[in-house]
């Protein structure tokens, strides 16, 4: 619903501000939205030990399910850039496995992307039953 767009990219946008980009000085928020309309929002969070940094798409991702959130709807990632910022290939990875039909809305200065699952990660890792 266009209402609900509004919702989760002003939230995104309001999230940057709370991001802890100390070494990368990349800045992005996230918000994300369930199927029982409560919303979740998340930012970047870095830390002196890199390989433990967060991404702002995965940091809404857990606090939904970790909170009981089903039916993920939608999630709007937004940067301080012009151009829209991209989820990365772990948070990609991670929005298939837990939410496979979530849309992804992309705001910059000029428009707004709307993409899935299906275009972004084209060929997810799928773990088989052993
Ligand atoms: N980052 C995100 O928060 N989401 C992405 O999908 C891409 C990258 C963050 C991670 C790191 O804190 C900073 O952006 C620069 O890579």
């Amino acid at each position: 619903m266009p209402q609900d767009i509004d919702r989760l990219i002003k939230a995104s946008k309001k999230a940057i501000a709370f991001s802890s980009p100390l070494y990368s000085g990349f800045r992005v928020g996230a918000a994300l939205l369930s199927g029982d309309g409560r919303l979740f929002t998340g930012c970047n969070i870095e830390n002196a030990s890199l390989t433990l940094s967060v991404c702002a798409e995965r940091v809404a991702l857990l606090k939904a399910l970790s909170e009981g959130a089903t039916d993920l709807k939608a999630i709007a990632i937004a940067c301080a850039t012009e151009e829209p910022c991209y989820p990365c290939g772990s948070c990609r990875q991670m929005l298939f496995e837990y939410a496979p039909g979530i849309k992804i809305l992309l705001p910059s200065r000029r428009s707004i992307t709307v993409l899935g699952l299906k275009e972004l990660l084209p060929m997810p890792f799928i773990k088989e039953a052993p």
